[in-house]
């Protein structure tokens, strides 16, 4: 399951401009600055693959980096960004959606959760939406290296009361994995879970 190849394919501004392609694909989903586009770089060994950024809404667009000639990795703009004005939001879902409901090769969503803050409501209504529209998805808990802050609780906290509120809405939740793109925590296992989906 490791990645000996990865190339930039294209950027997409609309989801009918993605790649016409049968190889399956995974996207990458969360709140701006939850870290996808670290978790990319983490995931292909690169350090600047697919652009970082401590501003959020760093990225725009649809993008496809083809792994092993064989599937994708995806990164999509982030949600819930909070500077962005209303009517870009809108824009943002209509945008997204549009790609989550017609993307016949997307094998499952990645939905990064940010674990070194408490559960925050975009996160589970984003959640909520995929599973409402059967949209398979994982949870990819990021951040896990960061030390518990003063006030705050730490990331295994965090991710306990986000899965108490999800029991909510499942009866089986969906799989989670605890990473961090800087220390490489969970990267095997993430790339294990993706290739089982995969040839699933
Ligand atoms: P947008 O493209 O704006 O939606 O953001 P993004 O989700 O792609 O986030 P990005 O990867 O650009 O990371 C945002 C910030 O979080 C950067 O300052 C990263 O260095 C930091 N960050 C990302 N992953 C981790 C991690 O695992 N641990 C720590 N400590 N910081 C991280
Ligand atoms: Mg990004």
């Amino acid at each position: 399951s490791q990645i000996k190849q990865v190339e930039f394919v294209k950027s997409s501004s609309k989801p009918r401009d993605c790649p016409k392609d049968d190889r399956p694909e995974f996207a990458i989903v969360g709140r701006s600055n939850v870290g996808k586009s670290s978790l990319i770089n983490a995931l292909v060994r690169k350090k600047e693959f697919a652009l970082t950024s401590k501003k959020p809404g760093k990225t725009q667009l649809i993008n496809h980096f083809l792994i092993n000639k064989s599937w994708y990795l995806v990164d999509l703009p982030g949600y819930g960004f909070a500077v962005a004005s209303e009517a870009a939001r809108t824009d943002w879902t209509s945008f997204t959606k549009g790609y989550f409901l017609n993307r016949e090769t997307l094998v499952a969503v990645l939905l990064l959760v940010d674990a070194s803050i408490p559960p925050q409501k975009i996160d589970l209504d984003c959640a909520n939406w995929l599973g409402r529209n059967n949209i398979p998805m994982t949870f990819v808990f990021t951040k896990c290296d960061k030390m518990k802050a003063s006030k705050g609780k730490r990331p295994d906290e965090n991710i306990r009361a986000f899965q108490e509120l999800l029991r909510k809405y499942y009866k089986e939740p969906p799989p989670w994995i605890m990473t961090s793109s800087m220390t490489g925590l969970g990267r095997d296992e993430l790339l294990l879970h993706m290739s089982q989906l995969r040839y699933h």
